[in-house]
């Protein structure tokens, strides 16, 4: 086992650049807390013992899968988008607070390398005793839960205040930009934007819970959380799941979470460049509190006229099933199906509900939909959809937008490589 000083990295003369990716990986952590875990495959458990920091040698653990939930987090496109939707999110915005690109770019690669652990649930364990661990750290689990970790950065990566940082500016995408304040929306800034985040997605909820903690924590310096939000949907054994006001919800999803159907609409081709985000997509997200007190004192068959779908069973209004073709005929005109269907234009939504307690000022229920969407376009698909629903929805009078953001999901990564590295090379 190697023993570095306490005082070791301040007698350092190397220059921050020449350390390899393991060894900054280790000081973020150790950075953090006396005690690290599941920071990378290997040597990832530090302790701070009579005042040494100590780094055991990657032979002192056992590295082992011993999971069969996994969603492998490398490939040609990141995971949590097109997969499965799990049962919890956590999902956190970060500021990175350096100017230095170079310790951008080596977040980035920690950030990778503990991302891929995290979700293959390689278990470490300390073989010279104290203490039992795995790659989510405090989580003790033999499953990593079918976690996905996905990345996007926001618009402020590139330009923060007329500034260019990194040097990155003039490879910011023309879709990363804001989307344009809609009538009757009331957006927080310190619950928006950021100039990167990473959704978590898990069957269990400490697990994304650890995710974004153990991220956190490898970021002391570099990065801090600007915003959290957590989120849930319904246990629904391969059903649509049901939103708070009790109706299916992602049902016209379905022709989208065909492989066609998302090449067609959600990931970046070649021709809709820059080059860095093909195979990539965008992410928008937004906080919409929903009235649950003014919603349950609403009959049901107006409520089905809001959304323009049945509460039983969500069939089209004047259909059966919930899979049958939409007739708009049939359908209120000023109804949520009938506005979002009416622009042409198609997402992939992959929201989740939130409860926060209750709200002190009114003593009504906080509560509501983290709403997020993928697609090539947020100007060309989501926009024109949000305009006319802000406009005439039925909804409208139920919901308020209390957040926005958008961000660019790059590619996925391979193994040895990092997120965003398409970006950063092209430098
Ligand atoms: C709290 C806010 C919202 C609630 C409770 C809600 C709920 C629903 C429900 C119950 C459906 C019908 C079932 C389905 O096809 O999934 C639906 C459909 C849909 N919603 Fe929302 N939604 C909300 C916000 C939004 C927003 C902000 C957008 C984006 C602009 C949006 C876009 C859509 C689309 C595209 C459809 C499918 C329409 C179709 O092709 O049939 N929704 N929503």
């Amino acid at each position: 086992m190697k023993h570095i000083q306490a005082n070791d990295s301040n007698n350092d003369n190397r220059d921050e650049s020449s350390y390899s990716r393991r060894e900054i990986l280790k000081m973020a952590a150790l950075a953090g807390t006396g005690i690290v875990v599941g920071m990378s495959g290997m040597a990832s458990l530090f302790a701070i013992n009579n005042g040494q920091k100590i780094i055991p040698d990657p032979e002192d653990f056992q590295s082992e899968i011993v999971n069969k939930d996994v969603i492998p987090f490398y490939g040609v496109r990141q995971a949590g988008i097109g997969t499965p939707q799990q049962m919890y999110m956590c999902f956190a915005a970060f500021d990175i607070i350096s100017n230095n690109v170079e310790k951008l770019k080596q977040l980035l690669k920690i950030w990778t390398d503990i991302s891929a652990e995290m979700s293959a649930g390689r278990a470490l364990r300390e073989t010279n005793g104290q203490r039992e661990v795995n790659s989510i750290g405090e989580k003790y689990t033999d499953s990593s839960a079918k976690l996905t970790i996905t990345f996007g950065f926001g618009s402020t990566l590139f330009t923060k205040n007329g500034i260019d940082r990194f040097g990155l500016g003039t490879q910011c995408p023309d879709e990363l930009r804001d989307i344009p304040s809609m009538p009757g929306e009331t957006i927080h800034s310190q619950i928006s934007g950021g100039d990167i985040c990473i959704q978590a997605c898990s069957s269990d909820p400490t697990v994304a819970f650890h995710v974004i903690r153990n991220l956190a924590a490898a970021s002391i310096e570099i990065a801090v959380i600007r915003w959290i939000q957590t989120g849930f949907i319904d246990a629904s054994n391969g059903q649509t799941p049901r939103n708070l006001f009790g109706f299916k919800d992602g049902t016209a999803n379905i022709e989208l979470e065909s492989e066609q159907g998302k090449e067609k609409h959600v990931w970046v081709e070649s021709s809709k460049g820059p080059a860095w985000m093909i195979n990539g997509t965008y992410l928008a997200a937004r906080k919409i509190r929903m009235d649950m007190e003014k919603w349950e004192q609403t009959f049901v068959r107006k409520q089905e006229a809001i959304f323009g779908r049945t509460k039983n069973n969500g069939a089209p209004l004047g259909m059966h099933d919930e899979l049958d073709a939409v007739s708009m005929r049939e359908i209120p005109s000023d109804s949520h199906v009938w506005l979002a269907r009416s622009t042409g234009t198609k997402i992939l939504r992959r929201s989740y509900s939130y409860f926060e307690g209750i709200d002190p000022v009114t003593g009504n229920l906080n509560a509501g939909l983290f709403f997020i969407s993928f697609q090539q376009s947020v100007r060309k698909q989501l926009v024109p959809m949000l305009s006319l629903l802000a406009k005439d929805d039925a909804l409208n009078p139920f919901i308020s937008t209390i957040s926005s953001s958008v961000f660019a999901c790059p590619p996925g990564s391979s193994e040895g490589g990092y997120i965003g590295e398409q970006l950063f090379e092209v430098n």
